[in-house]
């Protein structure tokens, strides 16, 4: 197997746990599959992809037999063999009929594979082999509407979908898990999930949040805020590496100092690390041979429509969709800078400092986390989830892409307040009035120079918007009126139905 793959099965954070000398290296055809037809495992897991696979081992580890099951045989076997001292706690198995008879009843059943069809490919082939009390967790990154059906269609066994966040690291050494279903199905797989989970202090990372999509729709706005705050560290690098000359190697120290203070955060320590790496082959700065051209797979996206859809603003987070699908333009961006000349240019040496940039990235992360858990609260109200927001902060404390020591902070805040945006908690409006200047100073400096920050200048805008009382949006109303006779609401007087004295085309 690959290093990375051994190295994750029984990575550093294993090693003192499993013994080094124990290995089995049993064939997918030998006596564990064997085995495989009368052990009776706790749970089972469908598709050995990476994550899938990491996962599986994860709950091996916490004690839990589990059975395996991958379309491939190959893979399966492959699997199996690196499994090490986990192999006794792990059966192979063949075919699903294999699968569904090595498993404890009622029933577990993890699927791990592609969202979409397979999904809806594997739950059919598993259908006549379950009984009503079985249970099916789609642990992919499903849309939250595709889980709502299925928990709709789920006839003949339970349904349930929970976002398991963290990368390969998290589903091996403890990812955050956010569980949607029916609650009584919850408990059920709750020792395990809690017992696989990461831990802050002694706490899991994992909650129930809702029936059918509510799991998936709270990690589809973790994926949406993880695609901002991705988005804000990225502007911030450019305007480090454009507007101030600096090198990558210079950047890492900045993100390495940075992760000491209020933005401590798995993505600012990873931004450090990217920052500081040499390309193998031609001992460049490893930034510097990454194209700028970001992939997705659609659930920041996901994130923007539903936001959309129930009438919430996330500026920050639709800036850092936007910004995704601008950075896929990379022939028109070509076009652009040979018919108007580059955008960035260098900063006046005095333009700004680095502590600029950190308080101005602190207001953009408080911002984009805030229309975060206001859409997660429009969406609890219309969807009728209790989702409480201070248990989504928790959960997202570790384990997750978007860990962060901010995110404790946000859990005290949202469970001293729990219905107030974040922004204005005491806590953050605070943090907010002291950073807001630096965001206003940095976005303006950035503008000034030609270099674009879509996500730190949505987020000002949002700011600004929501800290006016008094917006333009009377002469919305007046337009609105004039050409569509739609009525509005006046200051000086009650009710709503008002028309304006201009003319009808009409009259
Ligand atoms: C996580 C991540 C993960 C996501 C990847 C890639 O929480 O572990 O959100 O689920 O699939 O980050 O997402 P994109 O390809 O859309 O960037």
């Amino acid at each position: 197997m690959p290093e990375r793959f051994s190295d994750l099965c029984f990575g550093t954070r294993a090693r003192h746990q499993i013994s080094a000398t124990a290995t089995a290296s049993v064939s997918f055809c030998g006596p564990q599959t064997r085995r495989s037809t009368t052990t009776v495992s706790k749970i089972g897991l469908i598709g050995l992809g990476t994550m899938g696979a990491m996962l599986s081992l994860n709950i091996a580890e916490h004690g839990f037999s589990i059975a395996v099951y991958n379309r491939t045989g190959a893979k399966t076997r492959a699997f199996f063999d690196n499994a090490g001292p986990l192999a006794p706690q792990i059966t192979p198995t063949g075919s699903l009929e294999e699968f569904v008879a090595a498993l404890e009843v009622p029933r577990k059943i993890i699927l791990m594979v592609p969202a979409g069809a397979p999904v809806d490919e594997q739950i059919a082939a598993l259908k006549p082999l379950l009984s009503p009390e079985d249970l099916i967790i789609d642990a992919g990154n499903a849309n939250f509407h595709e889980t709502n059906r299925r928990s709709a269609e789920a006839e003949g066994y339970q349904f349930m979908g929970i976002g398991v966040s963290g990368g390969e690291e998290g589903a091996r050494f403890g990812p955050a898990i956010m569980g949607g279903g029916p609650e009584a199905a919850w408990k059920r797989v709750a020792p395990i999930l809690e017992a696989i989970a990461a831990k802050y202090g002694e706490t899991p990372c994992a909650a129930w949040f809702g029936p059918a999509g509510a799991g998936h729709f709270v990690k589809t706005v973790h994926n949406g805020i993880e695609y901002a705050d991705m988005q804000l560290i990225a502007e911030v690098y450019g305007m480090m590496r454009d507007g101030m000359g600096m090198r990558a190697a210079d950047c890492a120290p900045v993100f390495e100092r940075w992760n000491e203070g209020p933005l401590e955060s798995y993505l600012i320590d990873i931004s450090a690390r990217v920052a500081a790496a040499s390309d193998p082959d031609t001992q460049k700065p490893m930034l510097d041979i990454i194209l700028d051209r970001a992939g997705q797979k659609g659930t920041g996206r996901w994130t923007a429509i539903e936001a959309q859809q129930l009438g919430t603003p996330i500026p920050v987070i639709e800036a850092a969709v936007a910004a995704r699908n601008m950075s896929a333009m990379l022939d028109d961006r070509r076009k652009g800078e040979a018919i108007f000349g580059a955008g960035p240019q260098t900063l006046p040496a005095d333009a700004l400092t680095l502590e600029d940039l950190e308080a101005a990235l602190t207001a953009g992360k408080i911002m984009c986390y805030a229309q975060g858990f206001t859409l997660l609260a429009r969406a609890g109200a219309e969807y009728g989830w209790d989702i409480p927001l201070d248990t989504v902060a928790q959960t997202w404390r570790a384990g997750c892409i978007i860990r962060s020591s901010m995110l404790n902070d946000m859990a005290q805040a949202l469970s001293d307040h729990p219905n107030q945006s974040l922004l204005h908690s005491p806590a953050f409006s605070e943090r907010i009035k002291s950073t807001e200047p630096a965001l206003r100073k940095v976005t303006l400096t950035a503008i000034q120079n030609g270099i674009a920050v879509p996500a730190l200048s949505g987020a000002l805008a949002w700011f600004d918007t929501m800290r006016t009382a008094r917006g333009p949006a009377n002469m919305l109303q007046g337009q609105r009126d004039f050409f569509g006779a739609h009525g509005f609401e006046r200051t000086d007087r009650d009710g709503g139905d008002y028309h304006g004295p201009w003319a009808r085309f009409w009259e």
